[in-house]
């Protein structure tokens, strides 16, 4: 296992506010990191904005305002949101950050001078929505499928990446890295397409169509196509060419990308790294997409779903509970509501809160508000025990492949394994009878340790919920200090520790109908 962990979220458009499907991603990236950095590993997350190309010009027209006025004010809007949600986000990459420019610049030049790009006439369909010339492929009934909207005939002499030439390579290289393109549907849709037959790279627009983009450093009359650009700025955010940590950081790192934007990753992003002589990305992994109601995400249908708004009704540490749990990685899934509290009811209220609230309860009643010492393990407490030890193995296998839902299953399987302990034990029975004052200790003793572990595993799910259960339980190390699998062992809670009973964690969401 590499030392480093860096992981990237596509740099999103400047077009629209941060709805549920950036939200996804970004979420995931934040849990991946805090997941490995307790497993020791230093860890970065870039995300950022895509600014340059016609559709954010077009908003712009659209709102009567200057476009770098519009560009600034929504790429703010995705920092300071994922900053107010607890995201670590490590780097922010603006395409207009003249930093970025100068990587994107120089990368052209020596494309150009290579004779890796040419100059050619081409005619063709355009989607404004896709920022991309369409093949047959993309088109329903003469619609762009993403868009939904009919592309626009154009033709135009460009500059043309020459992307073909690298492409049996690349058919290589998907089908002997199994492990590069995640999961597997997606790495053969990949392969689908390189065999469908794809041309080469068009990546300059004319200024007198399109002068909102980075000019071509070889034709001050073009500007370079939207899509080259942004994915520069994996490059570009962690000091390519010559920055002292960026060959370390590249070599580790992981794209989480939609399915929607499979093609520019798969297939454009390995030739454009390979023709500048880099490896491809270490990984990457491809989500499905949210829908909402049973819909497609969409500003018409004003279905977006947004972060802030979830936070102000449920606390967003909740609903990245439900956006990790209820996602199997790689499938489309379906946010309603109603699946949000029924889920957030069961697990976090009923189960976990339930727990953290029973067993902090007693040790206040009983235990004169602290850890108490336990007794032998018996056959009881050996299975909480188990349940316990048994959840990191898993863990560790769901998120090599991402698979949070299993992830989060595993952990929940501690929860519930000490629920039934408890009532079992009945430990509010024993404590009426002096006899049993051993017993009581070692229940409670139990409890406190099994959600420790949980804590302990949880945090990269609920970074603050996790870090208020082990404060409750007068854990003393801090969470940014934690290590997995180590500081899992069995007995890492100190005897005699203050524990706090508190208000409830996760209130139970009451509904109309509940
Ligand atoms: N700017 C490009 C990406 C350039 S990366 C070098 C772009 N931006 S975007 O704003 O449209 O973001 C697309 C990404 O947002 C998806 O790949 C995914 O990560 C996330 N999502 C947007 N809508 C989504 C859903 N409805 N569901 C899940 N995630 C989706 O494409």
């Amino acid at each position: 296992m590499s030392d480093r962990f860096f992981v990237t979220t596509p740099i999103y458009y400047v077009n629209a506010e941060p709805h549920i499907g950036h939200t996804y991603t970004t979420v995931l990236a934040d849990t991946l990191t805090r997941f490995e950095r307790m497993r020791g590993r230093e860890t970065l997350l870039l995300t950022g904005s895509d600014e340059h190309g016609e559709k954010i010009l077009e908003v712009a027209k659209a709102r009567g305002e200057a476009v770098a006025t519009v560009a600034a004010h929504y790429s703010d809007l995705f920092r300071e949101t994922w900053s107010e949600l607890g995201i670590g986000v490590d780097r922010f990459v603006r395409t207009t950050d003249p930093q970025h420019e100068a990587v994107v610049s120089d990368v052209l030049q020596r494309l150009f001078d290579a004779g890796q790009i040419d100059f050619r006439e081409y005619s063709g369909l355009y989607c404004v929505g896709c920022e991309r010339f369409l093949t047959d492929r993309d088109l329903e009934d003469g619609l762009c499928r993403d868009h939904e909207r009919a592309p626009e005939e154009r033709t135009e002499a460009n500059y043309f990446f020459r992307m073909s030439d690298h492409f049996e390579w690349l058919k290589g290289y998907l089908t002997e890295n199994p492990e590069f393109l995640q999961p597997e549907r997606y790495r053969k849709e990949a392969l689908a397409m390189l065999d469908a037959g794809l041309g080469d790279l068009c990546i300059s627009r004319p200024k007198k169509r399109l002068d909102w983009g980075i000019e071509l450093p070889f034709d001050a009359d073009y500007v370079c196509y939207v899509w080259f650009d942004a994915l520069l700025s994996y490059l570009s955010g962690i000091g390519y060419p010559d920055g002292p940590d960026f060959e370390s950081w590249w070599a580790a790192s992981t794209h989480l990308i939609a399915k929607d934007i499979l093609k520019p990753h798969a297939i454009f992003w390995p030739a454009m790294l390979r023709a500048m002589g880099l490896a491809p990305p270490h990984r990457l992994a491809v989500h499905g997409y949210w829908n909402v109601d049973d819909r497609k995400v969409s500003k018409s249908l004003g279905n977006m779903v947004s972060p802030r708004a979830m936070e102000a009704t449920y606390g967003f540490e909740v609903f990245r509970y439900y956006l990790l749990r209820d996602m199997v990685f790689g499938v489309d899934s379906n946010f309603t509501e109603e699946r949000l509290i029924a889920r957030v009811n069961a697990d976090l209220a009923n189960n976990l809160g339930n727990l953290v609230s029973r067993s902090l309860n007693m040790t206040g009643r009983y235990t004169d508000g602290r850890v108490p010492p336990p007794g032998a393990l018996g056959p009881a407490e050996s299975r909480v025990r188990e349940a316990a030890e048994a959840a990191f193995p898993a863990v560790e296998k769901a998120m090599a492949s991402l698979q949070t839902h299993r992830a989060l299953e595993a952990i929940f399987k501690i929860v519930d394994t000490t629920n039934r302990y408890l009532e079992e034990k009945e430990p509010w029975r024993a404590a009426k009878d002096p006899d049993r004052a051993q017993d009581v200790q070692t229940t409670l003793y139990t409890c406190c340790e099994a959600l420790r572990i949980t804590a302990l595993l949880l945090a990269p799910f609920l970074p603050e919920h996790s870090s208020e259960i082990l404060c409750r339980i007068g854990y003393e190390r801090r969470l940014e200090e934690a290590r997995l699998p180590e500081d899992l062992a069995w007995g890492g809670l100190a005897v005699g520790a203050e524990t706090v009973k508190g208000a409830p964690l996760f209130p139970r969401i009451e509904t109309a109908e509940s």
